[in-house]
């Protein structure tokens, strides 16, 4: 099958159901956050094998500060341990590895581990790989519109001059073609401040598995249900 797929250059996915799925096995929700990053580090081997170009994956959401503080810290750990070894795998495997997201609100080895990631990967021309940490989709466009306002502010540009590429080029994702699929598992379906103004025309693919347990096999099922839809972009032919 996997050779009359359509792949999608730009793949975004909501890892969704680390704490149930650890819930279900009699664990604690931690578990479910260590073995949901191991997916992702599995789920980027086979993206790029499966000739993705961009994957994009919500780790940390602006409204995930709301959880327990036990939690919150856990997936810290998770994440600054991730970062780290992240270096190696990706320049292994050709991978840029890129963060966007508010950053002032993370600590400074956090920020520490993203730079270098970001600085030692640079250069790698494989796939393009993207944690959203500490990201909203709102938060993102008002910092966007922000700085559009602050140049308005300063004189260095009108009010006329803000379009929706000058928008776009102010984005975290400024760097990446807007989403063809948008994955979301474990049985939810809604957007959760995910890419909001990137997501105007992808299309959504949603699964009842959970995060820990999605796979190539999965990403293949979700590439072919993607690969039967026919693109629209509010015109009457793709
Ligand atoms: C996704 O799993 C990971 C993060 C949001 C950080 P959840 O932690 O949301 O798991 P559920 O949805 O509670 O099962
Ligand atoms: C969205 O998942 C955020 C991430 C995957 C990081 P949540 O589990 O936090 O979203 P809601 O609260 O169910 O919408
Ligand atoms: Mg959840």
């Amino acid at each position: 099958m996997e050779e009359n797929l359509n792949i999608p250059a730009h793949v975004a996915i909501i890892l969704d159901g680390n704490g149930r799925w650890a819930k279900e096995k009699g664990m604690p929700r931690n578990y479910g956050h260590m073995q949901g990053a191991k997916a992702v580090e599995d789920i980027l081997v086979d993206a790029r094998d499966l000739g993705i170009k961009y994957l994009t994956v919500y780790a940390f959401s602006t409204e995930n500060w709301s959880r327990p503080e036990a939690e919150v810290s856990a997936l810290m750990t998770i994440l600054r341990n991730y970062l780290k070894t992240s270096i190696k795998k990706s320049m292994k495997n050709n991978v840029r590895c890129r963060v966007i997201g508010e950053r002032s609100a993370l600590s400074d080895d956090i920020n520490a581990a993203i730079t270098e990631l970001e600085e030692a990967t640079a250069g790698n021309t494989g796939l393009t790989f993207t944690i959203a940490i500490n990201y909203g989709g709102r938060d993102e466009i008002t910092r966007a519109v922000r700085r559009a306002a602050k140049k308005v502010e300063s004189g260095e540009i009108s009010a006329d001059d803000i379009t929706e590429e000058m928008i776009a080029q102010n984005l975290d994702t400024n760097y990446m073609p807007d989403p063809d699929l948008l994955i979301r598992t474990c049985n939810e379906q809604r957007i959760s401040n995910y890419l909001l103004w990137q997501c105007a025309y992808t299309e959504f693919y949603f699964t009842p598995v959970a995060w820990p347990d999605f796979n190539k096999d999965e990403l293949v099922k979700a590439i072919e249900a993607y690969s039967g839809r026919t693109r629209k972009f509010g015109g009457l032919k793709t």
